[in-house]
């Protein structure tokens, strides 16, 4: 992990070197300051020679200022360093999860890597910043004020071992106390991250089912854990202090007296003792910035780990060694293709602790099984719900799907919700890769394809689409950023937005807001099928597009498709009969399995499922679902 982190410090090797360096300086100056006060004492005051009593005056004053030259330099060389280290990690991490396919962002969540790019940087921020800071300065200066002491009086010194270790023996109590409270904290702030991430962007539907006390209520559970916390966490911390002036004081009086005695002695002089009590003050004073730079280590080791996990994230879906940069034409083939996705990283769950627990267990007994550190009868045996666990996250979602689709088809999709559509579709851009069998495209695997030349021709409205903020023109043109604005019109003509944008008084220039929540459900869809279209996609996707759109205009943007697009090949998606009705061929999917294909009259003869789902739908009520259901009920009964 350490290594990996480390390469992001690129550039930055120079400030912190340099910042290590001004802080060696300081440490020298700091070391002198005692010694010229003891002669300015012993020499100067004591003997009334008050040239030398200027003498070391100036020494000291130079070395005060040097002191603060070198800690002012080594402060700013660091919080240099560490920025340009922070900056280095969130570039680098957010470069590698645009890089990211699918099955890899499934596997953290969206607050899990807020959390990392935000709060996680910030903590090895800071904790490089300490690192080049005190763990330089501390053990320096602390072993350069006891060579120092033991200089003076290796007698007197001896107390200043006793303290250091009752110290470092406490001090190392109560940290390791704290990193283990500190440690739970920041695993909760996921959880945190979570609640608020989901229910700000979700806030409108919390609002319309009155939910808000109940989040409230919930987020304040969640706070209210992690307060509790903290104040574990710092409760230990809090002991620092008081123990560390006890110390001090308890060795200042022991030196006192000890000292008096060895002055009486004449073994000492009483600037020797003055400088020994300012070195008092630099080796316990150091003591304590090491366990609070520990503290900070241990803290961003969590951190850095959650950090490094993401860097070295091996996205799944990579171009090939030779690809082929060219689409021959817009035809798809599903030879015999089985699918699951891989395991979800589930949220940790509030309301259910032992849930959680069960989780990481079974994320235990997995990586032993894996390692070969335990057999899976084993595994079993530790946790009878293993197995089953196993199989739940390997579900397959889809199962021998046999389709050859010709250039220029249209296929309607129709389903119950579940029943593997998007993910069926998903497989055509390279969404996610095949657990066996293959998808052509263009008579070619989807695998030997460079993956910008097969996204580029596979035009694909996900069901959950998404506009970004900035004006419609901006948003159409992530179709094909050099699309005049002639293009962008025409596009929006075929989706049937151009009226509608026509009305709005900045027109074209409409500002969108962030998630598109400016225009309606329904314009939304027309346009992200726009700014599909102006990809001229060999293949075109459709995922439930028009869902909020009104059934003449839905019908109206397929006669476009039809007869202004006939050589694109699409998929579209429906919930509706009317939505797939006049496709070339419509593949009715049912729990990941094909139950029928066939045109619309085909289907009403052959297909069971399709033809009471058109008899409900021409009846006028509800969806697919709807009518599944009475296929079911229907079922049963006969
Ligand atoms: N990213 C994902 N990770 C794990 N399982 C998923 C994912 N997306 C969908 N599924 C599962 O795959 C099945 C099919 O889902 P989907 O293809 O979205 O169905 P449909 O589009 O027909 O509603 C569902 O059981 C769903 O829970
Ligand atoms: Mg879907």
């Amino acid at each position: 992990m350490v290594k990996t982190l480390m390469k992001y410090i690129g550039g930055y090797w120079k400030s912190s070197v340099l910042s290590m360096l001004c802080m060696l300086g300081e440490v020298v100056a700091e070391i002198l300051i005692p010694l010229a006060m003891a002669n300015l004492i012993d020499l100067g005051i004591s003997q009334g020679n008050l040239p030398l009593v200027f003498r070391y005056g100036t020494m000291m004053a130079v070395c005060a200022l040097f002191g603060l030259l070198f800690g002012f330099g080594g402060g700013r060389f660091a919080a240099k360093a560490s920025s340009g280290f922070a900056s280095n990690l969130r570039n680098g991490m957010y470069e590698s999860i645009q890089r990211f396919s699918f099955s890899n962002i499934d596997k953290y969540s969206t607050a899990g890597l807020v959390t990392r790019l935000t709060t996680d940087i910030t903590n090895v921020q800071n904790a490089y910043q300490m690192i080049i800071r005190m763990c330089m300065r501390s053990p320096m200066l602390l072993t350069m004020a006891l060579i120092m002491t033991v200089r003076i009086s290796p007698k007197l010194s001896v107390t200043y071992f006793i303290a250091i270790i009752f110290l470092a023996c406490v001090l190392g109590f109560i940290i390791s106390r704290a990193t283990k409270a500190f440690s739970t904290v920041f695993t909760k702030y996921d959880d945190l991250n979570a609640s608020v991430q989901e229910n700000v962007t979700g806030i409108r539907v919390v609002k319309s089912f009155v939910r808000e006390d109940y989040e409230i209520d919930r987020f304040q559970t969640a706070i209210d854990s992690i307060y509790a916390l903290f104040v574990k966490a710092e409760s230990y911390v809090c002991f620092n202090f008081p123990v560390m002036m006890l110390t001090i004081y308890a060795c200042i009086i022991t030196i006192s007296w000890n000292g008096a005695h060895e002055i009486v002695a004449g073994r000492l002089t009483t600037g020797q003792l003055t400088s020994l009590f300012t070195y008092t003050m630099n080796i316990l004073i150091s003591l304590m910035f090491l366990s609070m730079a520990f503290v900070m280590i241990t803290m961003s080791v969590a951190s850095g780990r959650r950090i490094a996990e993401v860097l070295s994230e091996v996205p799944t879906i990579l171009n090939p060694e030779d690809p082929v940069y060219e689409v021959a034409d817009g035809s798809v083939d599903f030879d015999n293709v089985n699918f699951g996705y891989g395991k979800r990283k589930k949220l940790t769950d509030w309301d259910n602790p032992e849930e959680v627990a069960a989780m990481k267990r079974r994320a235990r007994l997995k990586e032993a099984v894996r390692s070969g550190k335990m057999t899976a009868a084993e595994a079993i045996a530790k946790d009878p719900q293993f197995q089953a666990a196993e199989k739940e996250e390997r579900k397959p979602v889809l199962t021998d799907i046999d389709l050859h689709i010709r250039s220029g088809e249209t296929i309607g999709i129709i389903g119950g919700t579940g029943s593997s559509k998007t993910s069926l579709v998903s497989l055509i851009p390279r969404l996610y890769d095949v657990t066996t069998g293959a998808v052509r495209v263009g008579g070619r695997d989807v695998r030997e394809y460079d993956l910008v030349t097969l996204r580029d021709a596979v035009g694909m409205v996900l069901q959950k689409n998404q506009l970004f903020s900035g004006t419609i023109y901006e948003n159409l043109r992530w179709g094909d950023p050099e699309a005049t604005d002639e293009e962008c019109r025409e596009a929006c003509r075929r989706a049937c937005a151009d009226e509608f944008i026509r009305k709005f008084p900045d027109g074209y220039d409409t500002w969108i807001e962030q998630g598109g929540s400016n225009v309606s459900g329904g314009q939304r869809q027309r346009l992200c099928i726009a700014r599909a279209l102006l990809k001229k996609p060999k293949i075109l996707i459709l995922d439930d597009s028009t869902s909020a759109v009104d059934t003449a205009t839905d019908a109206e943007i397929r006669r476009v498709f039809r007869e202004e697009i006939p050589e694109t090949t699409k998929f579209i998606i429906s919930q509706r009969i009317s939505g797939v009705k006049d496709s070339d061929r419509i593949i009715v999917l049912e729990d990941g399995k094909i139950s029928g294909v066939g045109t619309h009259e085909e289907l009403l003869q052959t297909n069971e499922i399709y033809r009471s789902v058109a008899a409900v739908q021409a009846e006028g009520t509800g969806d697919f679902d709807h009518g599944n259901d009475h296929v079911r009920t229907h079922g049963r009964e006969v």
